[in-house]
């Protein structure tokens, strides 16, 4: 019998996230039934302990939708094998990982960047929007992006190649800015971030815009949901095309990107950066961290 540490949701939040949504408990994990296996979270990644799944040996290193604990009972759905020396095993988890694959995605299918074109990337250092800032970079397009301080914007622009960043917690008028940063108006949006900052976007698409909604961190933690932009009929009048996409749809698609976005990060043409926080025990306020823009890129829990 196997002893699990885990964090679980001792309640849904209303409002912000708080630490009192969180316990921390040891719990004994039942024996293993016929399909399953025992992953153990090692690193930032996991290892097989034990298998009753012909599809995973023990020693095999996985990634997949853990639990939050130190060792996770899986049916093994959704697990994927990761060969360790291709790359850092939390590369696998960010850059080589699903925020690269929905970044990938998104650009590739949906914003369809190009050259001549102006491209826009909300939370733009963060695991996503690094990835697809730059993917919209190598097709061409002039990119343009938001971050939460001066510190990420200026990794943006030098390291990652945005045209330009703009500080969304020190910038005011976020209409003013995009006007004075994307003169020729924004051809695509991938949209991370929701709010006031997708407002001020959508109001400067272009005809034959396209937008692709990857998600809305800024309303995560909205007790209440805030409006819509007003001017609805813009979709008809500039023919929008507008988008919302979960990558998990496309797994059947993730072969094209590990052979594209792999080669791009072998060639060095992809920065990429990351926060890396230790302990299990530290996930929680991680979490909350990532709510508030504390992490720069993909956020990753070391477990010991
Ligand atoms: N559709 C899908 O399949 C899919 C898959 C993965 C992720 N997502 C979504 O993609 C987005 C990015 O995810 P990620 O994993 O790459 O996270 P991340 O960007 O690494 O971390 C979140 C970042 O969002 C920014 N942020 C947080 N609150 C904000 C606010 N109120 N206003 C503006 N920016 C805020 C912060 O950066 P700043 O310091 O720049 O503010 C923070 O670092 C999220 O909305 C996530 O839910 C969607």
């Amino acid at each position: 019998m196997t002893d699990a540490f885990q964090i679980v949701l001792a309640k849904r939040p209303a409002g912000d996230v708080t630490a009192d949504c969180f316990r921390a408990e040891t719990v004994a994990l039942p024996a293993l039934a016929d399909g399953e296996v025992l992953v153990r979270s090692r690193g930032s990644v996991g290892e097989v302990v034990e298998s009753k799944n012909p599809r995973y040996a023990k020693g095999d290193t996985v990634i997949g939708m853990l639990n939050w604990a130190s060792h996770t009972l899986h049916d093994g759905k959704g697990l994927r094998k990761i060969d360790p020396a291709v790359a850092p095993l939390q590369a696998h988890l960010g850059v080589l990982g699903m925020p690269s694959f929905t970044a990938w995605y998104g650009i590739k299918h949906i914003c369809k960047p190009k050259a001549g074109e102006t491209a826009f990337v909300s939370a733009a250092t963060g695991a996503v929007g690094q990835v697809a800032g730059q993917l919209a970079r190598l097709a061409g397009a002039r990119v343009v992006g938001c971050a939460g301080d001066d510190e990420k914007c200026q990794w943006a622009v030098r390291e990652a190649g945005y045209d330009a960043c703009f500080n969304h917690k020190t910038e005011r008028d976020y209409g003013a800015v995009l006007d004075k940063l994307c003169p020729q108006g924004i051809d695509s949006d991938f949209e991370n971030v929701g709010g006031k900052i997708f407002h001020a976007v959508f109001a400067r698409l272009n005809n034959f815009g396209r937008l692709a909604f990857c998600g809305a961190i800024s309303e995560y933690q909205d007790a209440e949901p805030i409006a819509g932009p007003s001017k609805m009929f813009t979709i008809v009048q500039r023919r929008l095309t507008i988008q919302g996409f979960i990558v998990s749809d496309h797994v059947a698609l993730m072969g094209e990107f590990a052979t594209e976005v792999g080669g791009l990060l072998k060639a060095g043409k992809l920065k990429s950066r990351e926060t890396v926080i230790d302990g299990l025990a530290a996930a929680p306020q991680a979490f909350m961290g990532l709510l508030k823009g504390e992490n720069f890129g993909k956020l990753v829990v070391k477990v010991a």
